[in-house]
């Protein structure tokens, strides 16, 4: 898919506040500093556009981008980070999950996971709750220039067999870089897919 336009709409602290749109949206969840905003950068050929940081808890609000004037990506804070303060985590975790579970434009979620990192309480608690809330989404692990493909391969696989324990099927999975920009073709293709099947009903 090309990119022609891209807008930042707005930062909102909570659901109510979040754009009024029947367009459908793509947002991106995980751990702080997996990637998401730099993720939204690589995707939209935007080096600035969302704004990163070395130092976890840099994305404190939820944003909405307008692409080709026709659907929004969304950075979101990210959730259960250990070195957030209890009453910042008390902030986001809760934004974060209402959001998620009310939001009616929402076409897929993106789950980030570092692909380094082997699977931890946190993301699998944020798994289990995204089924027990029926949330549709797809496992994007980031960072994948961190790695050799050989060691992308036994991540990933490690990754399905722990998930394959509490689930019955596996969600879609991509792999992707901010650095090397692997996986945006895909990501972006299967957006596209998803607003053409949208459009179609
Ligand atoms: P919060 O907003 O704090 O929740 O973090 P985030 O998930 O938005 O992460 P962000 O995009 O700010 O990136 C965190 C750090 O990881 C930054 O130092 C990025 O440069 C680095 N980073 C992000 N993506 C990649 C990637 O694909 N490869 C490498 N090597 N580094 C990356
Ligand atoms: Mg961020």
């Amino acid at each position: 898919m090309k990119i022609n336009t891209v807008e930042f709409v707005k930062s909102s602290a909570k659901l109510d506040q979040c754009p009024e749109t029947r367009m459908p949206e793509y947002a991106f969840v995980g751990r702080s500093n997996v990637g998401k905003s730099s993720l939204i950068n690589a995707l939209t050929g935007r080096k600035k556009l969302a704004l990163t940081s070395g130092n976890p808890g840099k994305t404190r609000l939820i944003n909405h981008f307008l692409v080709n004037k026709d659907w929004f990506l969304v950075d979101l804070p990210g959730y259960g980070y250990a070195k957030l303060s209890k009453k910042e985590r008390e902030l986001f975790d809760p934004m974060i999950k209402q959001y998620l579970s009310k939001r009616e434009s929402m076409a897929c979620l993106f789950l980030l996971i570092d692909i380094r990192h082997d699977p931890i309480a946190a993301d699998l608690e944020f798994l289990n709750w995204l089924g027990e809330n029926m949330i549709p989404f797809s496992i994007v692990f980031t960072k994948s220039d961190k790695l050799s493909k050989t060691e992308i391969s036994t991540q990933v696989e490690n990754y399905k067999k722990v998930l394959l324990e509490s689930w019955e099927s596996l969600p879609g999975v991509f792999i992707t870089s901010s650095k090397t920009s692997e996986g945006k073709e895909e990501l972006l293709n299967y957006i596209e897919d998803t607003n053409r099947v949208l459009k179609s009903k």
